[in-house]
């Protein structure tokens, strides 16, 4: 009984629906499923930094010459705990990873899957100095690729949170 009457209020209430011109199924247009013409495609977003920065090429550019300076820079090497560290270590290994953090910090498609800042450079005791000359390189590589200033400030700007963790440990 209670279902029949429910039954007709919803009858009535599509009957009137209908009266009102309501459709119940699109009369013509795309069909099911498919993209609509009427849907605007969201407004173009601003580049993130990784675009910005010239996206994975660019980024590996700049790592190659990094890595290449640190592992030769008598500042870098003056620490004997990092001389050997960067003696035993895979080079392309470590710059395949930095390549693959500075994407995810900048908003890459490429997610970092290294150590922790803090497991990979505990036991080195590394110093503001050594630090400073890490920056100055990283800078320096930036530089030799063009890289804007807005950019390399946004970048260096990534990688400071991370200092604590690298130095004095
Ligand atoms: C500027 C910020 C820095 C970043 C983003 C960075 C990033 C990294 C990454 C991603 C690794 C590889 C971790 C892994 O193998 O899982 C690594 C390892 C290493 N880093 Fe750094 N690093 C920085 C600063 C420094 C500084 C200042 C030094 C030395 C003065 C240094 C020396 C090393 C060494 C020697 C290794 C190899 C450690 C090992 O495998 O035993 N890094 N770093």
């Amino acid at each position: 009984m209670k279902n029949a009457r429910l039954f007709s209020t919803l009858a009535a209430s599509l009957t009137a629906a209908l009266a009102l011109g309501v459709t119940l199924w699109p009369q013509s247009g795309p069909a099911f499923g498919q993209p609509t013409k009427d849907i605007k495609a969201p407004a173009s977003k601003e580049k993130n930094l990784y675009e910005r920065l010239g996206g994975v090429d660019a980024i590996a550019l700049v790592v190659d010459d990094f890595v290449n300076n640190l592992a030769a820079n008598p500042v870098i090497n003056g620490n004997a705990a990092v001389k050997t560290a960067l003696g035993k270590v895979s080079v392309p290994g470590l710059k395949f990873k930095l390549i693959a953090q500075i994407s995810d910090a900048s908003g890459g498609p490429y997610k970092y899957f290294g150590r922790t800042m803090k497991e990979a450079h505990t036991g080195m005791k590394i110093t503001e100095k050594e630090w400073d000359e890490t920056v100055k390189l990283l800078k320096g590589s930036l530089d030799k690729f063009h890289v804007p200033s807005k950019e390399q400030s946004d970048l260096i700007g990534a990688i400071a949170p991370m200092h604590d963790d690298i130095v004095g440990h």
